[in-house]
């Protein structure tokens, strides 16, 4: 039996589907139908319609939870989630989807409270099922919904009966309307979001949109009302503003000035409470007072240019998956509040709409995205895209008209975003056509639309830093993807935004700090949205019972992208990655300049909140020990300006580093973050001396003849030249180690820089070309050890299989007073063609019994940093245990590098570091395991147990860049081959 019609069939639904409306708090009775219903999965949709009928004997079922995604239920018995990016999971077959097609049928009864309002009507609400719907009550068919991430109401009054009602729900994991949501994440069929049915009362409101605007300080509503003629009189009221405003007809509804009041801005939501009246029903609202506008190539909000320090965001988790908990929304909202995070892209669909209140309410501007992504058709060129064939372009206006209908009562969305990844076509153009007829309030955005044939502003993802400072130079005609000159200079009129970019898979991204230096630079740029915000893993089980959170090809998935899902600056289990600390010193809202000796330029880079909720504090370290503190006296800075403070009297240490450091701080908590929190902050070097201008000359050793290399120097015993013991404990080392584990950037290879500034070979990953040289694989040829009083000289060759090429390593170690000081140079042979990922030394610190517990240190921290991500670092003494120096990626590579170390203690090891003869200080790393291991592993549960922890001294790391999915490493902090000299002293 050939699966139902409906299956092969592009319409958006059918039956007794009502038009969409706002998402709105009412008084009318309504009955959340969430809990348990009995539950049925099947392979494939050519099934009986036995579901349908309410005699059937379901007793036999199993009981699912609604809502729930059935993929992430029971144990593997109702199927497995499958991640995919780009591919879809089944063939390319527009719009037939296989037989082998997942259906979920789902029952329950209910009874119809006893006070159900007579003569009202009723309909049966989904918040979310994914993907396609049946729904039937009491045995009659009700109607087929589609669009997983959009809501749908069914009109079911002449259906609904007093006392027990039954109903049902054919879900089908795959549907026409599957070739329209291929966003980049788990495909998690299922109903996943509320279902709920609802009186219409009698002389209700049927819908209500209150539209606001604000402007020179007085605000107004604008209000729409759907509701029949009976409904009136409808008042509006406005309890804190005094407004009260009755219409007793239809025709009265209009515009209603409110005077004076504080607008909204996602820096200040202030939101007033209002209700709408009406004789059947009374709905609650938060208002919102503010106006979006674009004017010529800025985008404005209350007339102030908007610069987006966004993240995308996704509905993940990594045990409910898109199963909304407002609690943990919350939670992360709040977190993006502190880490300057100020909006939010709803990548790639409308979140559940309660997100829409928390972000009204915490202050943040939204791109709300409809529920489209066709990307799956670029693979054929497009040939067939649902974007521009008329057989679906009912499917993409319903879509769109149930994205704004949902959500339009919100101040905190200024834009509609029409999908993501689509192609180009009628269909887009349409939607947009139909937003701009029904809002003339918000912007449309499709970053799809390259030549701006149809939306309002200009949205590109991963633009390069030149090619972003291209688009925002005025006058530059350097070519815009896609366009032909004159539709790049129609796209230059226009405001231009990174819809997505810094893309934060694994160890990064690098150059945060290079695009919001062209924010500041070119106002027609309006900053951007980071792709993304959190990681998607799904928390799972290895078979020996290990947790572990799994991607792409961990559930044995046919086709699947891997770990490319594992991308967000969050961890799977919320964990802030060191990405998005640096993400939060570049999204500051104040900036420090030190000008002078004597004075600061505090700048307050917000949209239009002074500066009077901030505290500024600042504090003087001699060798990162705290000598002095107190708090600047700032008079409050209104948004744009900035103010030259006068800084206090610095005692300057004669034989020690001295930093100042100011933070902008909370003066009082919010509801986002406690007071004293952490807003910007900066460091200025006040030392008397330039770095390295303190450091001992290197002790000048003659007498050196060829030895056996067996000797002890201070602390250090050596066994032909080799060190074994260092600091009362089995060390080996120092040996070159040239690789790190490849970050998930190394691993890229699909973008360079078009202009080719970045060096990077087009299509060749740099990991793969460190690979090729063998710099993971690195073998040892000691060629020489001698010996002078108090010192030790080692030369050692360094090469690779088949290789050439090669390096040579001297160590020089000599005893200096009571510390033992070791010099290493390392030059490279001619030749080397590849980038290098770091130039460093390693040494081996077994446990014997007695494990390092982690390193103190004194340099920068007090996480990882590297040579692109290094705006969040501070120079300070800081502490960790081993564990706590890594971060646990969601697959195994390079982490944990510290910069500019001065003083390190490991164990019972301390040293001391000196900066080489160009003041460049080395970094460190401390870990359980080797790069090699690292890199082998897929997971961080399948990392080897380690009986030896791993001290790294680094004289440089290449940069992260962001080219898993963006450009490479900026050349600037691309490390070339080059010859480098570590000097350290170890205390004896
Ligand atoms: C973009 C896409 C996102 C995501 C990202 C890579 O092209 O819009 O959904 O796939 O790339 O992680």
């Amino acid at each position: 039996m050939p699966a139902p019609a409906y299956l092969s069939d592009t319409a958006p639904g059918s039956g007794a589907r009502v038009a969409p409306r706002s998402w709105l708090r009412s008084d009318a009775p309504a009955l959340s139908l969430d809990g348990t219903w009995r539950f049925r999965l099947s392979p494939t949709a050519d099934l009986p319609e036995d579901v349908a009928g309410p005699a059937l004997d379901d007793s036999g079922w199993d009981e699912l939870a609604v809502p729930a995604h059935w993929v992430l239920q029971g144990d593997g018995e109702y199927g497995r989630p499958i991640y995919t990016n780009v591919q879809f999971p089944f063939p390319l077959d527009p719009p037939h989807v296989p037989d082998e097609n997942p259906t979920g049928d789902y029952r329950r009864t209910f009874e119809l409270p006893a006070d159900w309002p007579e003569g009202a009507r009723t309909v049966l609400r989904f918040d979310g099922v994914e993907s396609l719907y049946r729904v039937w009550l009491n045995g009659a068919e009700v109607g087929i919904a589609t669009g997983s991430r959009l809501a749908q109401e069914f009109d079911v009054t002449d259906l609904v009966r007093p006392g027990t009602n039954h109903v049902a729900v054919r879900v089908h994991q795959w549907s026409p309307a599957s070739y329209l949501e291929d966003q980049d994440q788990w495909w998690l069929p299922g109903i996943f979001r509320d279902v709920t049915l609802v009186a219409r009362p009698v002389d209700g409101l049927q819908d209500v949109w209150l539209r606001t605007g604000w402007a020179g300080g007085d605000g107004w509503v604008e209000p729409e009302l759907t509701a029949d003629d009976a409904a009136f009189p409808v008042t509006l009221r406005i309890p804190s503003l005094g407004v009260e405003t009755v219409w007793t007809r239809p025709a009265d509804v209009g515009r209603v000035e409110v005077g004076p009041v504080e607008p909204w801005t996602a820096e200040t939501p202030r939101l007033y409470d209002a209700t709408v009246e009406s004789t059947g029903e009374t709905v609650s609202l938060r208002l919102g007072f503010r106006t979006v506008e674009i004017r010529g190539d800025r985008f404005l909000v209350n007339g102030e240019r908007v610069v987006f320090h966004g993240m995308n965001r996704h509905e993940a988790h990594p045990v409910r998956g898109r199963v909304f908990d407002e609690q943990h929304a919350r939670e992360d909202l709040a977190r993006m509040k502190r880490f300057n995070v100020n909006a939010i892209r709803t990548s790639h669909y409308p979140p559940h709409p309660r997100l829409l209140d928390l972000a009204d309410e915490l202050g943040f501007w939204v791109i709300l995205e409809c529920d489209l992504e066709t990307h799956g058709f670029e693979k054929n060129g497009w040939t067939r895209n649902p974007s521009d064939d008329p057989a679906w372009r009912d499917a993409y206006l319903d879509r769109i008209e149930r994205t704004v209908e949902r959500d339009k009562n919100h101040p905190s969305i200024v834009m509609w975003s029409l999908g993501n990844e689509s192609g180009t076509g009628a269909n887009l153009a349409a939607m947009s056509a139909w937003v701009h007829a029904r809002d003339s309030g918000r912007p449309v955005h499709y970053e799809g639309d390259y030549t701006g044939e149809y939306t309002d502003v200009y949205s590109r993802m991963y633009s390069t830093v030149p090619e972003t400072e291209q688009i925002g130079t005025d006058g530059s005609t350097a070519p815009l993807l896609g366009c032909t000159p004159a539709q790049g200079a129609r796209q230059r009129t226009k405001p231009f935004l990174l819809c997505e970019y810094a893309h934060a898979m694994g160890n990064g991204p690098g150059a945060l700090d290079q695009y919001e230096a062209l924010v500041d630079a070119h106002p027609r740029l309006h900053g951007g949205f980071v792709w993304e915000w959190r990681d998607h893993g799904i928390l799972t089980r290895t078979a020996d019972g290990t947790p572990f959170y799994a991607y792409g090809g961990d559930f044995g998935e046919v086709v699947h992208d891997g770990n490319f899902v594992m991308d967000g600056m969050i961890l799977s289990d919320d964990t802030p990655t060191p990405g998005l600390y640096e993400f939060a010193a570049m999204a500051s809202p104040v900036r420090f300049t030190f000008d002078d000796a004597v004075g600061v330029t505090v700048a307050n880079r917000r949209h239009s909140a002074a500066t009077d909720d901030l505290r500024f504090d600042w504090r003087v370290e001699h060798d990162g020990r705290i000598v002095a503190r107190g708090v600047l006296a700032v008079p409050p800075i209104p948004a744009g300006s900035s103010a030259r403070v006068e800084l206090p009297a610095i005692a300057v240490a004669p034989d020690a580093e001295t930093w100042l450091t100011v933070e902008a701080v909370l003066a009082a908590a919010t509801s986002w973050a406690p007071e004293g929190h952490v807003v910007a902050s900066a460091q200025a070097d006040r030392s008397a001396q330039a770095l390295g201008g303190a450091a001992p000359a290197a002790p000048r050793i003659t007498g050196w003849r060829d030895a056996e290399g067996s000797l002890t120097l201070g602390s250090a015993a050596f066994e032909r030249g080799r060190l074994v013991r260092l600091a009362g404990r089995a060390v080996s080392g120092p040996r070159l180690e040239l690789f790190r584990a490849p970050t998930d950037n190394d691993e890229g290879s699909a973008f360079s820089d078009p202009t080719g500034s970045d060096g990077a070979v087009p299509g060749v990953s740099s990991a793969s070309l460190w690979r090729a040289h063998g710099l993971d694989r690195l073998v040892h040829r000691l060629v020489a050890v001698q010996e002078a009083p108090g010192a030790l000289r080692t030369l050692t060759r360094v090469s690779a299989a088949d290789s050439a090429l090669s390096l040579t390593v001297e160590t020089v170690w000599a005893l200096v007073g009571d510390e033992l000081e070791l010099r290493v140079e390392i030059e490279p042979s001619a030749g080397w063609p590849t980038v290098w990922p770091r130039i460093g030394v390693r040494f081996n610190l077994p446990d014997g019994g007695e494990p390092i517990p982690g390193a103190e240190w004194f340099g920068l921290g007090p996480r990882e940093s590297y040579p692109d991500s290094i705006q969040a670092a501070r120079l300070g003494r800081y502490t960790a245990s081993v564990d706590e120096l890594s971060v646990p990626y969601a697959r195994p590579q390079e982490t944990g590098h510290r910069s500019a170390v001065r003083e390190l203690t490991v164990g019972g090891l301390a040293l001391r570091a000196f900066p080489d003869g160009r003041g460049r200080l080395p970094g460190f790393v401390l870990t359980r395991h080797t790069p090699q291991q690292l890199a082998a592993a897929e997971h961080p549960h399948e990392l080897p147990a380690s009986q030896t922890t791993y001290l790294f001294l680094d004289a440089a790391q290449h940069g992260l860049g962001s080219r898993a999915c963006g450009p490479d490493v900026w050349p600037e902090f691309s490390l070339r081959p080059e010859a480098r000299t570590l000097r350290v002293r170890f205390g004896s």
